[in-house]
C-alpha cells in the first residue's frame, strides 16, 4: 500500500508562498501547503506568529518550527507538549556578528566622537583590551558574535543562566551577574525573552557597568526597562545604545527614543532568517524525527 505523503504546514504572516516552494524544493517526499483554515491536518509546519486558529484546527502535529530564532511572541499559542524548535544559525549569527561589530568598532574608534566634531582634532586612540564585551546570553547566536570579536583581539565574556564550560569566560546565574556587568565596557543583549528576562536590564543592571560604557540590544526591546535605559545616558552612565529591538515594534514616531541623543535606532533588521538556509535546516530537521532520531533547537517549557 502507498504510503500517504508527510504533510507539512506553512504558516507565516507574510511573504509565505516563496518559503513554501523552497520547503517543498528541499523536502519533496512531502507535501508542503500554505496553512488556510480549515486544511486537512499537518504532520509537520514552519511557522512564525501563527494565529491561535493555527493550533485550534491543527490537532495532529508532531512538531513546529519557528522561522525565527525568537519564539516569546507566539510560545504561549503552542499547545503544551507540541515540539518547538527554533532556527538555530542558519546564517543569523554572522548577521547578528556583523551589527555588533558595527556598534563596537564606532564607538572603539571614537567614530561618534569625530562624527560629532567641527573641527580637525585627533583623539587619543583606545585599546582593545580597554573594551571588554559581555555578552547576555550565549547560545548559537552568541557564540558567532563571540568570534570575530575575539579573532580581533577584543576581550569577550559571556553571562547564562545556569554554568557550563564554554570557548570563552562565562559569568551564571543572576548572582555573578553584578561581576560579569562590572567587567563589561560593551554590553550586547542577547538573551531569549521569558518571564525570568523581561524587564532585566534595569536602573539597578546599569549601575553595575562601568561608567561610560555602551549597550547594543540585538535580542528583544522588553529585556530592558526603557525609562531606565534613557536615565542611564542622561546621567552619563551609559555613553551611547545602539537598539535593534525596542518596545513597541513599531516604536511610535512620538516615543523619546526617536529622539535620544545617545541612542541610535534600527527596525529590528540586526538579522533576518536567511531562507535557503532556514529550510534547508527545518527540512533536515523533519526528516531526522521522521527517522525517529533526536535534532538540536527544541524550545524548552521556559521559552529557551
Ligand atoms: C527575530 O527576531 C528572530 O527571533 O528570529
Amino acid at each position: 500500500m502507498k504510503r500517504k505523503p508527510l504533510q507539512v504546514s506553512v504558516c507565516l504572516p507574510s511573504g509565505a508562498e516563496p518559503w513554501a516552494e523552497a520547503l517543498q524544493a528541499a523536502l519533496p517526499e512531502a507535501r508542503v501547503t500554505l496553512w488556510q483554515p480549515g486544511d486537512a491536518p499537518a504532520d509537520y509546519a514552519l511557522i512564525w506568529h501563527p494565529p491561535a486558529a493555527f493550533f485550534a484546527e491543527q490537532g495532529a502535529l508532531r512538531a513546529v518550527f519557528s522561522a525565527g530564532a525568537g519564539v516569546d511572541a507566539f510560545i504561549d499559542r503552542v499547545p503544551p507538549g507540541l515540539p518547538l524548535y527554533r532556527t538555530e544559525d542558519a546564517g543569523m549569527g554572522a548577521l547578528m556578528a556583523e551589527y555588533v561589530l558595527h556598534a563596537l568598532l564606532h564607538w572603539y574608534r571614537g567614530f561618534d566622537r569625530y562624527d560629532a566634531q567641527t573641527c580637525w582634532q585627533m583623539l587619543p586612540p583606545e585599546a582593545r583590551e580597554d573594551w571588554s564585551v559581555g555578552l547576555l546570553g550565549y547560545g548559537v547566536l552568541g557564540r558567532a558574535v563571540a568570534q570575530p570579536l575575539k579573532a580581533l583581539g577584543f576581550p569577550v565574556q559571556g553571562w547564562v543562566r545556569s554554568p557550563r564550560q564554554a570557548d570563552i569566560p562565562l559569568a551564571a546565574g543572576l548572582a555573578e551577574l553584578p561581576g560579569f556587568l562590572a567587567r563589561t565596557r560593551l554590553l550586547v543583549a542577547l538573551l531569549p525573552l521569558t518571564p525570568e528576562t523581561r524587564g532585566l536590564l534595569d536602573a539597578q543592571r546599569f549601575a553595575q557597568l562601568p561608567r561610560g560604557a555602551c549597550f547594543v540590544n540585538v535580542a528583544r526591546g522588553d529585556l530592558v526597562v526603557q525609562a531606565d535605559l534613557m536615565a542611564a545616558l542622561d546621567s552619563g552612565q551609559l555613553h551611547a545604545a545602539r537598539l535593534d529591538v525596542c518596545s513597541p515594534e513599531p516604536l511610535p514616531p512620538e516615543h523619546p527614543l526617536w529622539r535620544h541623543p545617545g541612542v541610535r535606532l534600527s527596525p529590528h533588521v540586526a538579522a533576518h532568517t536567511p531562507r535557503a538556509a532556514a529550510v534547508a535546516q527545518v527540512a533536515g530537521k523533519i526528516r531526522a524525527l521522521v527517522r525517529g532520531e533526536a535534532v538540536s533547537g527544541r524550545v524548552g517549557p521556559q521559552g529557551y
